[in-house]
Parts: C-alpha cells; sequence; structure tokens
C-alpha cells in the first residue's frame, strides 16, 4: 500500500498474528497470498496454513511463517476432476489436522498472539474448529458478491423449482434475480447435484456464522449484491479489492502462481500494434473438447486481429498440448498468433497491445481485466463465471457474450464487434470508466481504502488475547 502507516496504529497492531488458510487452487491461492501480503503491510504478522495438495513455495514470501496439513486426500481425488467432489472431501478430511495445526499455533508462547483465522469461504468446516479453539474466524470471498448473492438464494431456487436445472428451462428468467436466466446460474456437472447444493448451503451458512467477510471487489462496482447481502447475512462485510492493485504490478507480484509465467508475451506483445490483440485465457480449471479447440483456433486465425492464446496443458480434453492445431497452423498466421502454456496475465492486462480479453470470467480474471479496462468475449464454463459474464455483458457492459456456443463464424464476428466495430467503442468507454472508479476505490478516501481500515479494526476489536489457549 502506497500510504504510509501511522506509527500509533502500526505500535498497536505490534505483536498481532493472522492465520491464514487457502483453498488449494489457483484461483483461490491468487487472492489469498495478495490479501496476506495486504494484512502484512498494514502490520499485522502472517502464518499460512496449507495442504500438502498444490502447497505454495515458502521462499516466494520470506516474510510470511507456513505451516502444512497432510490432509491424506486420496490419490484419485487429488486431481480437480470433479471439483465438487473434491471440496466436499477436503472438508469431510482436513477437520483433524488442521484443529491439531491451529491448536499448535495457538499453545505456543514463541510466536504473537492470533487474532483470527481468516479462511476461505469454501472450507467451511472450519467454523467448527474454530469455535471449538475459541478463535475468531472471517472469511475470505474470492469471488464477486453477486455470485454470491445468488449462492445464498440456492433454497429459495431449489423451491421454486429452478434447481436442479432443467434442460428445457435454460431461456426462462429468473424474477427474483434479474437479469439471471437459469442457464445463468452458478451450477457445475458433478456426480450428484445434491453435493453441490450441500457446498454452497455449507459456505453460505458458515459465513453468516463467522466474524466478517472480506471481498475481492468494490464497493461502486457491486454496491447493489453488496447491499442486499449486508441484509441476508448478518455479518460485516468489507469489500477492500481489487486485491492485486495494491501493489505494483511485477512478474513477483503474482508468485503465488503455480505454473510457471511464459515472459515471451511480453516481448511479442511489444512488436504489436496499440490495443490491437485479444488475449485469450480459460483459467486454471476450465476444459474444452477438441471440435471446441479447433473453433477456437479457426475463429482467430479468421478474426484477423492479432491474438495471444494460452492454452493451458491439460485445457483439450485428450491431448498434451496443442496437438490437434493442423500442422504449420502459427506459421501460416505469419506471426499474427502467439501461443502460450501460461502467461503473466496482469502484466498482459496492462500491456498497451491488447484490445480485449476473450475470458472464461473466473472472478480474478474478471476484475483484472476491469483493473486494466480491457473490454471482454465472455465464455463461462461453470459456477460463478456464469453469473460473472451475465454481469460483464448485461449490468456493467463492458463485454460481449458467446451466446450461440463455440463456432467459428460466431467467433469471428464477436471479436469484429467488440474490437473494430461502433458497438465495441461504447463497451470500450464503459470499461474506462470503470477501470477510473477501481483506480480511485484504492485512493486515501477511496470506498476499498477506507473498508480497509474499517477491517483492521475490526481484526483488533475481535479481542482474541481474552481466548488464548495458555
Ligand atoms: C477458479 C474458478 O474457476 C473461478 O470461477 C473462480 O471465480 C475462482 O476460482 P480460475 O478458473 O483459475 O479460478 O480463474 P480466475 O479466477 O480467473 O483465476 C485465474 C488466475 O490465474 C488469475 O489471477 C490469473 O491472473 C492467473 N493466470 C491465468 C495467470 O497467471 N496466467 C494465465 O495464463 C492464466
Amino acid at each position: 500500500m502506497d500510504r504510509q502507516i501511522n506509527s500509533v496504529e502500526m505500535e498497536q497492531r505490534k505483536g498481532r498474528r493472522l492465520v491464514l488458510f487457502p483453498l488449494p487452487l489457483q484461483g483461490h491461492i491468487n487472492p489469498m497470498f495478495d490479501l496476506a501480503n495486504i494484512l502484512h503491510s498494514r502490520g499485522f504478522s502472517i502464518t499460512i496454513i496449507h495442504t500438502t495438495f498444490n502447497s505454495p513455495n515458502p521462499s516466494n514470501y520470506p516474510h510470511f511463517t507456513f505451516r502444512i496439513i497432510s490432509e491424506d486426500l486420496p490419490e484419485n481425488n487429488r486431481c480437480t476432476k470433479d471439483l465438487i467432489v473434491f471440496v466436499s472431501m477436503l472438508n469431510a478430511i482436513c477437520g483433524s489436522p488442521f484443529r491439531d495445526c491451529l491448536a499448535d499455533l495457538l499453545s505456543d508462547t514463541s510466536e504473537e498472539p492470533i487474532a483470527c483465522l481468516i479462511s476461505d469461504a469454501i472450507l467451511y468446516f472450519t467454523q467448527d474448529v474454530a469455535n471449538e479453539l475459541k478463535v475468531p474466524r472471517m472469511v475470505l470471498r474470492t469471488g464477486a458478491a453477486s455470485s454470491f448473492c445468488v449462492f445464498s438464494s440456492f433454497p429459495l431456487l431449489r423451491e421454486k423449482g429452478y434447481l436442479p436445472i432443467q434442460d428445457s428451462q435454460l431461456e426462462e428468467p429468473i424474477v427474483d434475480l434479474p437479469p439471471l436466466r437459469v442457464k445463468d446460474l452458478p451450477v457445475i456437472h458433478t456426480n450428484d447435484p445434491e453435493d453441490l447444493y450441500n457446498v454452497v448451503v455449507g459456505m453460505v451458512e458458515q459465513s453468516k456464522a463467522s466474524n466478517g467477510m472480506i471481498w475481492n471487489t468494490f464497493e461502486e462496482l457491486e454496491w447493489t449484491s453488496l447491499a442486499t447481502l449486508h441484509q441476508k447475512l448478518g455479518v460485516p462485510l468489507f469489500p477492500i479489492g481489487p486485491f492485486h492493485k495494491c501493489f505494483a504490478v511485477t512478474s513477483s507480484t503474482t508468485s503465488s502462481s503455480l505454473l510457471t509465467h511464459d515472459q515471451s508475451c511480453i516481448s511479442w506483445l511489444d512488436k504489436q500494434d496499440p490495443k490491437s490483440v485479444i488475449y485469450v485465457s480459460f483459467g486454471s480449471l476450465a476444459s474444452i473438447s477438441e471440435t471446441q479447440f479447433l473453433e477456437i483456433a479457426w475463429g482467430l486465425a479468421n478474426s484477423n486481429q492479432p491474438f495471444l492464446w494460452v492454452v493451458r496443458p491439460g485445457l483439450v480434453h485428450g491431448s498434451n498440448w496443442v496437438e490437434p492445431l493442423p500442422n504449420g497452423f502459427l506459421e501460416t498466421l505469419g506471426g499474427k498468433g502467439h501461443i502460450v502454456k501460461w502467461a503473466p496475465q496482469q502484466q498482459v492486462l496492462a500491456h498497451p497491445s491488447v484490445g480485449a480479453f476473450w475470458t472464461h470470467n473466473g472472478w480474478n480474471s474478471t476484475l483484472e481485466s476491469i483493473c486494466e479496462g480491457v473490454p471482454m468475449v465472455c465464455m463461462p464454463c461453470f459456477t460463478d463465471q456464469k453469473v460473472n459474464a451475465r454481469y460483464v455483458s448485461e449490468v456493467w457492459g463492458i463485454g460481449l457474450q458467446l451466446e450461440k456456443g463455440l463456432e467459428r463464424g460466431e467467433i469471428q464476428r464477436t471479436i469484429k464487434r467488440l474490437m473494430v466495430d461502433k458497438d465495441g467503442e461504447n463497451i470500450r468507454e464503459r470499461m474506462l470508466n470503470l477501470k477510473e472508479k477501481s483506480n480511485l476505490c484504492l485512493s486515501e478516501s477511496g470506498s476499498s481504502k477506507q473498508a480497509l481500515d474499517s477491517l483492521v479494526h475490526h481484526i483488533l476489536s475481535l479481542e482474541s488475547l481474552t481466548f488464548r489457549t495458555h
């Protein structure tokens, strides 16, 4: 944070430790580590508890301490093929090792006293552990407030017959949650839809039981949803985002990346015209069929815009990487296309050559795009991405959603509409306006800065010292 921390405040906070527990998936690890840096810069000591699965590299964070728990995930569930099974499993098996680890930290007199536990909202089992050990618990919700509003309405949606989703209802509007349609509901394919329902209800109920929720969003973007949640949840809410903009963008700001960033894309971008490039990435989890992969490739090639495309190993079902592309595909485009396995996304979006972002609308990607004023082509795959995409296209008016499936002609037309046509001009203008708001909220009198001040005071008021077990 740019602001100098007032020395009295700093003194007051000296000697308080926060214990942070991320969900071990890329889209959740990044904001949790950003939050850790933000709170560290406000005078707190930080301990990260993490799983053996997707464990972070402690040497990237010499200013934090790390504790590992052995969660003993069955080998076949260490992958994230069925995310809901994975998340349910984590909540079911982490209780005991997490409890032991936290109890150990609490009884360690050589460390500062623990002011509060901050866990990912999806790791809802931690509320019972916190209650048992009498430690205040706050949650970090890494997604948008708007999608959380929908998650908090799952019981109502089920009662009204929208859940589980029926294919015949997909285009129906949901009158209680405009402008969402049934197909925008944040669901994901899983063996048993009841498992999804239970995970969502667990997350919402145990967030309500927490001492407050921290959000990677800002008031000016999501004030309506935040106001609804304020009423519904009855706990203090702290929208202090966008987290990643609290620090200068450098390659090391995303050292929580589980994959290595390919820096070749920056020198490739340096050679392109301003605002000419479409950047394409579908995050760390989404996957597509070979047919869809080829439609994307031809849609990009036919759009005639230069493109930078992240093809993560594992993105295409049944392929290691880009094998399904016709021989010499990139060569025939004469340098117009560049493909990498993983990009330094925040640097890419901030690059002057980037004019649009074709995204799956994971919340981090959506927010990172807003902060750089880059309009979006939306292709949501599952869960909150669907709500985010609807908000991007219909509420904020800063992108276009691919509504008719993945077909090369549709892709080509949508890219042209966004990057070349008059339509795109209005979208770009709204995006720049929002970008400015995302900057202002972090200024000295900005909403996120004020929410952060309130968060610091709130944490200090939790008075955990009285709960110490020794
Ligand atoms: C997941 C869920 O899919 C998403 O719906 C939820 O909102 C968060 O958790 P993920 O799919 O990985 O996340 O997407 P996203 O939220 O966009 O996070 C991806 C992160 O990886 C971003 O911070 C992005 O900057 C980073 N990234 C992505 C890279 O560093 N390089 C890349 O090439 C692509």
